[in-house]
């Protein structure tokens, strides 16, 4: 794929028309993604915006730009994200900092932030306090972030048993200046002991272990413990549905994303756990991705 940028594209425009045909014919990108993807691709290699790009595209490029362009061909060509080539991705319109010690944010999840802040503030018009909301599991801190950037009087958590995570979560939150959000190290509920919230937010790893998915070349580059939690995939989800009622306040919400097919299955769990007001919604596609339901005693129905 890399071969096939040509040494003569020495301009912005013909260096993303070149970028555009190798992606069209790779396996990592292609259709009519590819020229979006090669803007992307060739303006971070360039340093420079959208904008400056497609305003300029006869400005000159430079041999250590075009050697990095085609390295990062190269990589993409072999399943590297175009995130973790260009080390950055936006996410509920912000821009979040992403290494491979982290999931990519995926534009699904923010179905997780958008109920979880109709939710909170359901909670918050009837209660008159101040929702206090922890996302398990958060990675590049995408949930947590987003929902705190949204409201920022809420009390936010975020957990990660992966301590790379948390680094690239904290980071995240320094130069998004919400550095009132507070991160803790531990696996799932363990570093939350006696604390009570009114939302729990979760995309836990949800991907059974002999899915071939996993075998997807991007997948392989991104934390195989952000992707399964082993076995058939729903042991991250079964924990935090069976332990939430220990941390949550009477009429908190639980949060959660899942695989497509997995809608029916995590709406059981919650029933069979005692919640109420248990809700799938499909997202823009029509997939069941998120789940929500509230931990009694309200009964009240919610959004
Ligand atoms: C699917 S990723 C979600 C990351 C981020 N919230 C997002 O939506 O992009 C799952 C996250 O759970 C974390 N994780 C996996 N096992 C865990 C455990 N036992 N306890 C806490 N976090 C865990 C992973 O490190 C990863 O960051």
């Amino acid at each position: 794929m890399g071969e096939t940028l040509a040494d003569d594209d020495t301009t912005i425009a013909g260096l993303v028309a070149a970028a555009d045909a190798a992606l069209a014919t790779g396996a990592a990108s292609g259709g009519s993604e590819s020229r979006r993807e090669a803007e992307a691709l060739v303006a971070a290699a360039l340093q420079i915006g959208r904008a400056t790009l497609l305003a300029h595209p006869e400005r000159r490029v430079s041999d250590p730009q075009h050697a990095r362009v085609r390295d990062w061909l190269v990589r993409r060509a072999r399943g590297e994200p175009l995130a973790y080539l260009t080390g950055v991705r936006e996410f509920w319109s912000l821009t979040f900092r992403v290494t491979p010690d982290v999931l990519v944010p995926r534009p699904e999840t923010e179905d997780v932030v958008a109920r979880a802040l109709a939710l909170g503030d359901e909670l918050q018009a009837r209660s008159g306090a101040t929702p206090a909301v922890v996302d398990l599991g958060t990675g590049s801190g995408c949930i947590a972030l987003a929902i705190a950037h949204e409201r920022p009087a809420w009390r936010v958590t975020a957990t990660d048993a992966s301590p790379a995570a948390l680094r690239v979560a904290r980071g995240n939150a320094h130069s998004l200046e919400l550095v009132h959000v507070e991160f803790v190290e531990g696996r799932w509920y363990a570093p939350l002991a006696g604390r009570r919230f009114d939302l729990i937010v979760s995309n836990p790893p949800y991907v059974a272990a002999n899915d071939t998915a996993l075998d997807d070349p991007a997948l392989r580059h991104e934390p195989r413990m952000a992707l399964t939690p082993e076995g058939d995939g729903y042991a991250a989800l079964r924990h935090i549905i069976e332990d939430a009622p220990h941390y949550l306040r009477a009429g908190g919400c639980l949060v959660l994303e899942h695989g497509a097919r997995q809608g029916s299955d995590v709406s059981r769990m919650l029933e069979t756990r005692g919640f109420r007001h248990v809700r799938c919604a499909p997202d823009l596609a029509g997939r069941d991705r998120v789940t929500s339901a509230q931990w009694p005693p309200i009964t009240a129905g919610l959004p």
